[in-house]
């Protein structure tokens, strides 16, 4: 332990990363974490993205090792007084507790970007590591509702 941690940060998503986070979004862990399950084309996706990134509404971070490497993304739609959060780090990134420092470090720069009261977290109950995620930074369970037949906890993180 120690000594071979790597330090992650976060930085605007800017266009070069649409292929990197194409690549991640289609990963099936993450489509079956996600409300939409269906796989995802590139032209679709880079229409998307394109118009995410120019959008006012949306709020997109790229998260990076210490060399800039890509390692996953933090996403914020803003819808009305909420902004709907989305987040995937790469395979290797998870299971090591990196996501909780990157979120909270988000949340504390959207507050200024986007016209929002609150934040919002849709998860899979099956999904522990995300609900543990949302809950250990500040979000509280709001429901639980079924889309397609899948249970989903509904957290929000309310700005003070
Ligand atoms: C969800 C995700 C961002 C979590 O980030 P992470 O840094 O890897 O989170 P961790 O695996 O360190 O787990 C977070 C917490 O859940 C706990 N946890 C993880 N798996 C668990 C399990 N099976 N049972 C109990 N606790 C578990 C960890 O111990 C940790 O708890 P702690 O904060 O008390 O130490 C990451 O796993 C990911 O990118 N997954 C794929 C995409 C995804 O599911 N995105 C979320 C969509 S809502």
């Amino acid at each position: 332990m120690g000594i071979n941690r790597v330090i992650y940060g976060i930085r605007e998503t800017v266009v070069k990363d649409c292929i990197p986070i194409f690549l991640l979004r289609n990963e099936p862990v993450v489509r079956d974490n996600s409300i939409s399950t269906n796989r995802i084309n590139e032209a679709e996706h880079t229409r998307w993205f394109t118009g995410a990134l120019s959008n006012a509404a949306f709020q997109f971070y790229t998260i990076v090792d210490e060399a800039g490497g890509f390692s996953g993304y933090i996403r914020y739609n803003a819808i009305k007084a909420t902004a709907i959060v989305s987040l995937a780090l790469i395979r290797e990134c998870r299971g090591k507790g990196v996501a909780k420092n990157l979120l909270n470090v988000s949340l504390k720069r959207i507050k200024n970007k986007l016209d929002i009261m609150s934040v919002t977290a849709v998860v899979r109950i099956d999904n522990i590591a995300s609900c543990k995620l949302f809950l250990s930074c500040g979000f509280h369970f709001s429901l639980s509702k079924k889309i397609s037949g899948i249970q989903y906890n509904e957290y929000v993180y309310a700005f003070k």
